[in-house]
């Protein structure tokens, strides 16, 4: 693949505790493994891909995306940490301050939400895949998000019967971003601790199907390894490269890389 054309994946739900997080970084290491070369940008203020992804912690980082939204383009090259605890992924680090970051935005910014979208027209070629990670809402870090996005992927948490709640809001607000960013593509829903023994979960992917309109094939399990990677700040890779869910991830990307080419 070249990386003339970036993809831009968001990884959005305003549900929080659904995967998004783990899915940004997960995805991130795989495909870096598989010879990608790839950037996160995280834009949710608890900054938990930054922790699990960064070298530093994010109250000690200058220049992170809350300071690249509401500031101009130089500096992009402060906000890029090519350095992690990943092997070829970069990180654009989140904070706290990013909560403040959104009014700053509608009261300051000329369009409040393509200030990111603007930024990262200089980092395509660079890039062959930039995974955002949003927050756990639809305001506007996450219009920003999506509009500055070539595709977006809905985690879904499997097992919960209140998995699906407000996903149609979601896909509302992806016909509204469309107006500004009309190449945006729906990857589809991602299950997430998925069994697919269990009948809540056969439930939950026929409604996220009807609900969301597309379904990823690849389902991710549920496994403790997920928060034994957080806490080591490794990814799954490192640590048990033969496991379940490593091996999901893995399929996942593989996945995304066939659609999006
Ligand atoms: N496949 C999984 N198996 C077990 N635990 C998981 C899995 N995916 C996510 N988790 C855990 O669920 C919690 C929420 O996940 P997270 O990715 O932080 O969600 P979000 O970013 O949407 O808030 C975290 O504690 C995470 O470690
Ligand atoms: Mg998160």
């Amino acid at each position: 693949m070249t990386n003339k054309s970036t993809k831009i994946i968001a990884v959005a739900n305003h549900k929080g505790g659904c995967g998004k997080t783990t899915t940004v970084v997960h995805l991130a290491a795989e495909l870096a493994d598989l010879g990608h070369k790839v950037l996160v940008i995280d834009l949710d203020p608890q900054a938990n891909a930054s922790l699990h992804i960064g070298l530093r912690h994010p109250s000690e980082v200058e220049t992170t995306s809350a300071e690249l939204l509401l500031g101009d383009l130089s500096l992009l090259s402060d906000a890029l940490q090519e350095e992690t605890n990943f092997k070829n992924v970069s990180l654009i680090y989140g904070s706290l301050t990013l909560g403040k970051t959104e009014d700053q935005l509608k009261d300051d910014a000329p369009r409040p939400s393509e200030e990111l979208s603007n930024k990262l027209e200089l980092l395509k070629g660079l890039y062959d895949f930039i995974l955002i990670d949003c927050p756990p809402s639809l305001k506007l870090l996450t219009s920003n998000a999506l509009a500055a996005s070539t595709h977006v992927m809905v985690p879904i948490e499997s097992g919960s019967q209140y998995g699906l709640y407000g996903v149609t809001d979601l896909i509302n607000h992806l016909s509204k971003i469309r107006r500004v960013n009309p190449e945006l593509k729906l990857l589809g829903a991602l299950l997430i601790k998925h069994d697919e023994r269990q009948n809540v979960c056969k439930l939950i992917r026929d409604e996220a199907l009807s609900q969301v309109g597309e379904l990823l094939k690849t389902t991710i399990p549920m496994s403790t390894k997920v928060n034994q990677a957080a806490i080591l700040q490794q990814p799954l890779l490192g640590v048990d490269k033969n496991s379940k869910v490593r091996k999901a991830f893995q399929d996942l990307a593989k996945e995304i890389i066939n659609r999006v080419e």
